[in-house]
């Protein structure tokens, strides 16, 4: 079956916004496959840490990005055999990950890798730019985002619960610069797809934008 065959919901915004947690549980609502496509960066990223190569070297680091040795199992994610799911989650590695993203041959080279997670019955997948350019034809497209305050705010309590320490400032400026980053770059940058539906969380919560989702995939199989 061709990818275009395949349904596919995609869910783009900055970070932070809960666009993670809420495509997940769409995908487990539905039954369908998901694309976490932050993970690829971040995973190339932590690939070229310990390979030595500089996140700046776009050449080095689409290498590294072409041959990323990757495997998603459930909630483990494995990189070169070795457990990555918790690493790849530091503030070192999201910065990272936004620096090589920023270069075209990075994106080049991730770019089949993530079409090949539209599978039957169907794929939910999250990112920056699943909508404009990994899955275009995607029938529902989703910009899903929240105020930087707001944002901010969650990632502090999620270090929080996991017992690390966080500063709700430095995590701010982090997220501000991030969010610059993202969307100032040249190719496939943080934006609304023109055919996206606008999703604000600032004021809702997981479950209500779950099922906000859940209603425009239902209207459009309608
Ligand atoms: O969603 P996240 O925070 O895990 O993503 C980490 C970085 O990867 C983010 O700052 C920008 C980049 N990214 C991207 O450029 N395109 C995507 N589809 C997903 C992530």
């Amino acid at each position: 079956m061709t990818q275009n065959l395949i349904p596919v919901i995609a869910i783009d915004g900055p970070s932070a916004s809960g666009k993670g947690t809420v495509a997940q549980r769409v995908a487990d609502a539905l039954g369908f496959h998901y694309l976490d496509s932050g993970a690829i960066y971040r995973l190339t990223a932590l690939a070229a840490q310990q390979q030595g190569v500089s996140w700046s070297d776009e050449d080095a680091v689409s290498s590294v990005a072409q041959y990323l040795d990757v495997v998603f199992d459930g909630e483990a994610i494995l990189l070169a055999g070795v457990d990555v799911s918790n690493t790849i989650r530091s503030e070192e590695i999201g910065s990272g990950a936004s620096q090589i993203a920023a270069l075209p041959k990075v994106r080049a080279a991730l770019l089949a890798r993530q079409q090949a997670f539209a599978k039957v019955p169907g794929l939910v997948a999250d990112g920056r730019d699943m909508a404009s350019v990994v899955f275009p034809a995607a029938p529902l497209k989703i910009f899903l985002t929240a105020s930087a305050a707001a944002r901010a705010e969650r990632r502090y309590k999620q270090l929080i619960a996991r017992g690390e320490t966080a500063n709700l400032a430095v995590i701010t400026a982090d997220l501000e610069a991030r969010d610059a980053r993202d969307r100032a770059r040249s190719v496939a940058p943080l934006a609304q797809a023109p055919d996206a539906y606008l999703l604000d969380t600032t004021e809702m919560d997981i479950d209500s934008a779950v099922k906000q989702v859940l209603t425009w995939w239902t209207k459009k199989l309608k």
